[in-house]
C-alpha cells in the first residue's frame, strides 16, 4: 500500500486547478441511468470513486466511452440494462446506492446492495428508502440487498425528509423524474452538488424547480440526449484555501466560482487569511499568527462542510488559542484526532465536540489514514510539522482528490510517494 512521505515544514505558494466535483458527479453518473440517449459528462475528476460508479453503470449494461484524459464520459446505454448492483462494488462506496432511485424508475426493479458501515458513523439508507417506497417502491431486505420494485412507473407524492440527507435528496429527485405526476420533496438538502444535479436533468427535459428546501418535479416520459459540466469540487477548493491559512501560504486557486465556498472563507478571514476575490479566482494568504475560532460547528449547505472538519482542526491546533469545534452531521467522525495527537495535538473529545488546545507544535511522525477527509488532515498537518512524516494508506485520498501529489508538489508541498 502506498505512503507519502512528507519533510515539513513546507511553505506554500503558487496556483491551484480545482477538479470537477466527486460529490457532484456520482449522482449525475447515477441519474445517466434514466436515459435511453446517449449522454455526455465533462469535467469528470480522476478519482477512485469515479472509477467505481463507472465500472458499477457498466456492470448493469452501460457503454462508456471514455475521452483520452479521462475527464468525459460519453454513456450509451442498452435497451435491456440489468438491475443488479452487486456488493463487491457498493461496498467500497457508499454513493453507489444512488443507482437505486433511477433503476427502479426506469426498469421497476432492483437488486442493490445495502452499502454496509462505514467508520464515520451507522450511515443508514432509511430515508431513501421510505422516500422511495412512498413513490411507489415496493421493497424488501434480504441477505445484504435492497429487492426491489414497482408497478409500472413511480407515482408523484408529496414528502418531508425526517432530516436532511444528501443522498436521500439526490436519490428521490431522480427517481422522481420519470414518476407520474407531481412530487413535492420538502426539507431537502441544498448542497450545491445537487443543484448540479437538477441543472443537468433539467437540461435534458426533466422538470425540477426549487423553493427554498422543497423541490418540486413534474414527472416527464423521457429525457433527451445532454452534455453536461460537472461543477467544480468545492471541498478541494476548501481544503487548499485551509492549507494556505495553515502554512503561511500564497494560493491562487481557479476553476471554480468562489461563491460557493463562501461561509469557508468567511471563517479562514476570521482565522487571519486574507482573500481577495475576482471572477473565477481565489487569492488567499495565510496570516503569520492563526487566530483560534470558538465554536465551530458542521452543518447542512449552506453551514461549515462536514467534509472539512478534520481540515479546520489541524489549523486549529495551529492557532494561537483554544477552540472547539462540534461534529454535527455524523456521530463518529472524530477518527484523525488519535492520529493528530501522535504529532502533538492536544485534543480532548466530549461526544460530538472537540476540544482544541492552540499553540501546538506539531512533530512528524508515522501516520494513517482511516478515510477520506481524515487522511487529507494528516497530510495538512505534516505539511506545517517539523522533521518527516509518513502517511500511510493513501488510497483513501485518492479516492476524491485528483492527482493531490503532483498539485501539492507544484506549491512547494515536500512529497513523495513510497511504494
Ligand atoms: C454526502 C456526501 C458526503 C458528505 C455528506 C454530508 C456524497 C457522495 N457524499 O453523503 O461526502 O459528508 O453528504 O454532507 O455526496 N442518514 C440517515 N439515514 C439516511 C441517510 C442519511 O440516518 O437514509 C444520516 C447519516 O447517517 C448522516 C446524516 O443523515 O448522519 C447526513 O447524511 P447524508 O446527507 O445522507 O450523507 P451522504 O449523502 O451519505
Amino acid at each position: 500500500m502506498d505512503k507519502f512521505l512528507i519533510n515539513g515544514p513546507c511553505r506554500i505558494k503558487g496556483k491551484v486547478s480545482i477538479s470537477g466535483s466527486k460529490n457532484a458527479s456520482l449522482p449525475i453518473l447515477a441519474a445517466s441511468l434514466l436515459f435511453t440517449k446517449p449522454v455526455t459528462i465533462k469535467n469528470l475528476p480522476r478519482v477512485r470513486d469515479i472509477n467505481t460508479m463507472l465500472n458499477l453503470l457498466k456492470s448493469l449494461g452501460s457503454k462508456i466511452i471514455l475521452s483520452k484524459d479521462r475527464k468525459t464520459a460519453k454513456i450509451i446505454n442498452k435497451k435491456n440494462m440489468k438491475t443488479f448492483a452487486s456488493y463487491s462494488l457498493v461496498k467500497t462506496m457508499r454513493g453507489s446506492i444512488l443507482v437505486l432511485g433511477p433503476l427502479i424508475s426506469k426498469f421497476h426493479k432492483s437488486k442493490t446492495s445495502l452499502p454496509g458501515g462505514c467508520l464515520i458513523g451507522a450511515r443508514p439508507v432509511n430515508y431513501h428508502l421510505s422516500a422511495l417506497k412512498k413513490l411507489g417502491m415496493q421493497y424488501k431486505i434480504r441477505d445484504g440487498y435492497i429487492l426491489a420494485k414497482s408497478n409500472g412507473r413511480l407515482q408523484g407524492k408529496t414528502i418531508k425528509f425526517p432530516k436532511i440527507s444528501v443522498g436521500a435528496t439526490e436519490n428521490s429527485i431522480i427517481a422522481a423524474c420519470l414518476a407520474k405526476g407531481k412530487t413535492i420533496l420538502r426539507n431537502c438538502a441544498v448542497e450545491p452538488e445537487i443543484k448540479d444535479l437538477t441543472q443537468f436533468l433539467n437540461k435534458a427535459g426533466a422538470n425540477i424547480k426549487w423553493s427554498g428546501r422543497t423541490c418540486t418535479i413534474i414527472g416527464v416520459n423521457s429525457l433527451n440526449q445532454t452534455t453536461h459540466t460537472v461543477m467544480a469540487d468545492r471541498i478541494e477548493a476548501g481544503t487548499f484555501c485551509v492549507a494556505a491559512t495553515l502554512a503561511k501560504g500564497n494560493l491562487q486557486i481557479k476553476n471554480l466560482e468562489p461563491k460557493i465556498i463562501n461561509t469557508e472563507l468567511e471563517l479562514l478571514k476570521k482565522a487571519g487569511s486574507k482573500i481577495k476575490i475576482t471572477n473565477n479566482k481565489i487569492f488567499i494568504k495565510g496570516p503569520d499568527k492563526i487566530k483560534s475560532i470558538k465554536n465551530i460547528k458542521t452543518k447542512e449547505f449552506p453551514g461549515i462542510p462536514t467534509d472539512l472538519q478534520a481540515q479546520l482542526m489541524v489549523l486549529m491546533c495551529k492557532s494561537i488559542g483554544k477552540s472547539s469545534i462540534t461534529e454535527s452531521i455524523f456521530e463518529n467522525r472524530f477518527m484523525h484526532v488519535a492520529e493528530l495527537q501522535r504529532l502533538g495535538a492536544k485534543i480532548n473529545i466530549k461526544n460530538n465536540k472537540a476540544f482544541i488546545e492552540g499553540n501546538t507544535k506539531f512533530i512528524g511522525a508515522e501516520l494513517m489514514s482511516s478515510d477520506l477527509r481524515a487522511s487529507v488532515a494528516l497530510v495538512l498537518a505534516a505539511i506545517v510539522a517539523n522533521g518527516k512524516s509518513v502517511v500511510g494508506r493513501v488510497y483513501h485520498l485518492e479516492r476524491g482528490y485528483e492527482n493531490i501529489e503532483n498539485k501539492l508538489k507544484k506549491i512547494g508541498v515536500k512529497i513523495k510517494r513510497l511504494k
